[in-house]
């Protein structure tokens, strides 16, 4: 049975406890709504355990990162087992932005996300290209290749998403047409189908970069489109709620 879409909240570095009247807010429509979609939010790590506690099972929470050890002396690092003891249940990893401003490689990437899947975490790893990448005609081959990089052997549906996020659309308000959204889906299902096999297929391939209640529905109804990861958008619960609320039934 395919999963149902993932829309997914990426709060980065914004929220105190002040916002978690928005984890409130968005997990009482969720509760009330058709179960047409997972619902995850992932605020910063000093919200994670609090979040879990007002969600109560009603939206999923996730981390924004892990580290790729278990724990030891890696002061300031946070491990996939900690979110997960703090009611995570699900990381991002391999975000454009940690890849920019924290030198993370494919390889890297891919250590996080076994970490993640020793947690019992879902991962939801990134990838996506520059603008310079994209008007080069390079965008197929770059997320091939980061693909190839940081998605380990043995991914499977229940334990690992793709979110193919180009890097131009993030926080700029441009979004690429739906025709070039719906080819990159299809290039990423070829890879994980000829990696993986059958379980290629069922892998969420979720769309990230300037998801806004306006443009919600049409992405979310684009062939391939397994979901939504959203960013600026997701700080509201009005507007994160539109956007889930645009999401096909369990397609
Ligand atoms: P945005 O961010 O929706 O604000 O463009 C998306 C993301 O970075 O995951």
């Amino acid at each position: 049975m395919p999963l149902k879409p993932l829309i997914a909240g990426n709060w980065k570095m914004n929220g105190d406890t002040a916002s978690l009247g928005e984890i409130e807010a968005i997990s009482e429509v969720v509760s009330a709504s058709p179960p047409r979609a997972d619902i995850l939010i992932c605020p910063p790590a000093t919200l994670i355990f609090q979040a879990a506690q007002t969600a109560a099972g009603r939206i999923a929470i996730g981390g924004q990162n892990c580290s790729a050890e278990p724990c030891g002396a890696f002061t300031g690092d946070v491990s996939a087992e900690m979110l997960r003891d703090a009611g995570a249940t699900a990381v991002i990893v391999g975000h454009s932005e940690r890849r920019r401003f924290h030198g993370e490689t494919d390889s890297m990437v891919a250590a996080k996300t076994l970490a993640a899947w020793r947690a019992g975490l879902l991962a939801i790893v990134c990838v996506g290209e520059t603008e310079g990448e994209r008007l080069a005609g390079d965008h197929q081959t770059v997320c091939k290749t980061q693909l190839r990089g940081s998605v380990p052997d043995r991914a499977k549906a229940g334990n690992t998403a793709i979110a193919y996020e180009p890097v131009w659309a993030i926080g700029t308000g441009k979004t690429p047409a739906l025709s070039d959204i719906a080819s990159m889906h299809r290039h990423i299902r070829e890879c994980l189908v000829e990696r993986f096999g059958p379980e290629g297929n069922s892998i969420r391939i979720l769309y990230g970069g300037s998801v806004k209640p306006e443009n919600a529905r049409e992405i979310l109804f684009t062939p391939e489109v397994g979901g939504a990861l959203v960013g600026g958008a997701s700080l509201k619960a009005a507007d994160f709620c539109a956007i889930f609320s645009a999401a096909p039934q369990g397609t």
